[in-house]
């Protein structure tokens, strides 16, 4: 039982292509990768697979950095493969997300190439180029978000100007300001909505509008990456005719957009009046949230309150290619089992990081297999399929593998009905089977110290979680049924009111 739209009661699978399954024996993940691994998504019961990017791309940013929208770059196949896999995840009721990166091209983008050639370019004014400052240096303090510690601006020899890169020199920023920009990426999306695609995550949208003097960021600020703090209003216009044309095209479509913000993290705002993107990224007020009751209490409630008065649909994410795994991050399985519980069942759209429901760990990389300029390959660890040699992948992986990769392969953990795969997939089904915990209300219950205790209520449908945050069992008097245990036990009896260490269940309530 789904209730629409599919983007706020459904659950979207994120897949960083580069890892999750080589085919072609070059070491790097591929959509026939993808393809074959269709029937396992669908298997696990997520609703929509969200693919990082895959377009056209030198790699300095593995994909992040594009030189072509509207084409498939080589490494990861080719259109007609991408239409094939298109077409057989829907066939299986799966939507398809793509990662669309606006803020940025890569510097081998022929629109840069163009802009670059002269000041008088007709292109010129599609990037941000500006003049030195007096004593020739950056035109101001901005810094990049990578590698650490640098200017976001690059000096240009052949035509004596600075031009901006709120991330790597390969990554200059657009100027969104320049109506003709905007007009050749809404291009994009419509090449990408016309052949079937339901919806976009947004890279860095709120860098998109620039404040149009430049000012230098604040002194006890400038350390921090521009790219955090860039918070103007003129994204929001840029926004609403993304939305206007996004919603042009019938079946749902869908914005789930980026926005990291440092210093003022509400990111509501990037809703709009129901007029902006559809779903945001909240992601320090998750990813930071620290193991404890009290502290997963206070985010949610504060969470409802903001996003209530904004008539905003919140999102959760534990992990994603950007951040060690929560996994990592919280030290056990058995946490990482009942933040599942967490991300399966408070209000919102769970976003779920291929290779989270195996419990994979970072992979500890060493120096001289270190590739990511933002030092972030940990989390990009491949995905061990099987227990063969290379794990059912056709060539040496470019990453090392994550720890305990025989232990952890998808198919060890899908004949094993205890394993923490298995506890996504009921949860997942769980979650599917219950209006509740999709969309329903969210009331906080009375419990003992270091348990958060939610009910989540739809009509007549009821689901009340009980999350254990310490690492001693407790009494919780509760009554129901045991839907979903994290630790597997007791599915299917009464609940007997006792909690083992970081564990959490999901109890259909008695009357
Ligand atoms: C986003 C992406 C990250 C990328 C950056 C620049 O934060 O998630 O992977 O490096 O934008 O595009």
């Amino acid at each position: 039982m789904r209730v629409d739209p599919w983007w706020r009661s459904g659950v979207i699978y994120q897949i960083y292509p580069r890892s999750f399954l080589d085919t072609s024996g070059d070491g790097v993940g591929d959509l026939e990768g993808i393809r074959r691994r269709l029937d396992y998504l669908a298997w696990l019961g997520v609703d929509a697979l969200w693919l990082s990017p895959i377009f056209r791309s030198p790699m300095a940013d593995f994909g992040y950095d594009v030189s072509d929208y509207c084409d498939v770059d080589p490494l990861f196949g080719s259109l007609d493969e991408l239409d094939r896999l298109v077409a057989e995840a829907h066939a299986r009721d799966l939507r398809m997300v793509l990662d669309w990166v606006p803020n940025h091209t890569s510097d081998r983008h022929p629109w840069f190439l163009e802009s670059r050639q002269s000041r008088s370019s007709a292109k010129r004014g599609w990037y941000v180029w500006r003049d030195p400052a007096p004593e020739r240096g950056p035109p101001n303090n901005w810094m990049a978000a990578f590698p650490r510690d640098t200017r976001a601006w690059t000096f240009d020899d052949a035509t004596g100007q600075y031009y901006l890169h709120c991330f790597l020199p390969e990554q200059p920023d657009l100027d969104w300001s320049n109506p003709e920009v905007a007009a050749a990426m809404h291009e994009v999306l419509r090449f990408w909505l016309d052949r079937g695609i339901d919806g976009f995550r947004v890279d860095v949208v709120h860098c998109l509008g620039k404040d149009p003097a430049l000012p230098d960021d604040p002194p006890d600020l400038a350390a921090i990456p521009h790219s955090a703090l860039n918070d103007q209003p003129a994204t929001h216009g840029v926004l609403r005719d993304l939305r206007r044309l996004v919603d042009g095209y019938p079946g749902d479509r869908m914005l789930v957009g980026e926005v990291y913000l440092l210093v003022q993290p509400d990111v509501t705002r990037y809703y709009g009046r129901g007029d902006e993107l559809h779903l945001v990224f909240d992601l320090p007020r998750t990813l930071h949230t620290p193991w404890d009751a009290a502290a997963w209490r206070e985010r949610t409630e504060t969470v409802q309150t903001a996003y209530a008065a904004a008539g905003a649909w919140p999102t959760l994410v534990l992990s994603n290619h950007d951040t060690p795994r929560h996994r990592t991050r919280l030290g056990s399985e058995a946490r990482a089992r009942a933040a599942a519980v967490l991300l399966l069942t408070l209000p919102g759209t769970p976003f779920l990081y291929a290779g989270e429901e195996l419990g994979l760990e970072d992979a500890v990389v060493p120096p001289d297999r270190r590739v990511d300029p933002g030092g972030r390959d940990g989390c990009r660890a491949p995905i061990p399929w099987d227990q063969s040699a290379r794990h059912g992948w056709a060539g040496e992986p470019w990453l090392p593998w994550p720890p305990r990769a025989e232990r952890c392969a998808v198919s060890v953990l899908r004949d094993d009905p205890s394993s923490i795969l298995h506890l996504y997939r009921r949860l997942l089904a769980a979650r599917r089977a219950s209006p509740a915990l999709q969309v329903g209300d969210w009331t906080v219950r009375e419990a003992p110290a270091g348990v958060l205790a939610y009910e989540r209520v739809a009509g007549t449908d009821r689901r009340l979680v009980l999350v254990n945050f310490t690492s001693e069992p407790v009494t919780v008097p509760a009554a129901g049924r045991v839907a979903v245990a994290s630790d597997g036990g007791s599915e299917g009896a009464e609940f007997r009111g006792e909690l083992v260490a970081d564990a959490a269940v999901v109890l259909v309530p008695g009357r």
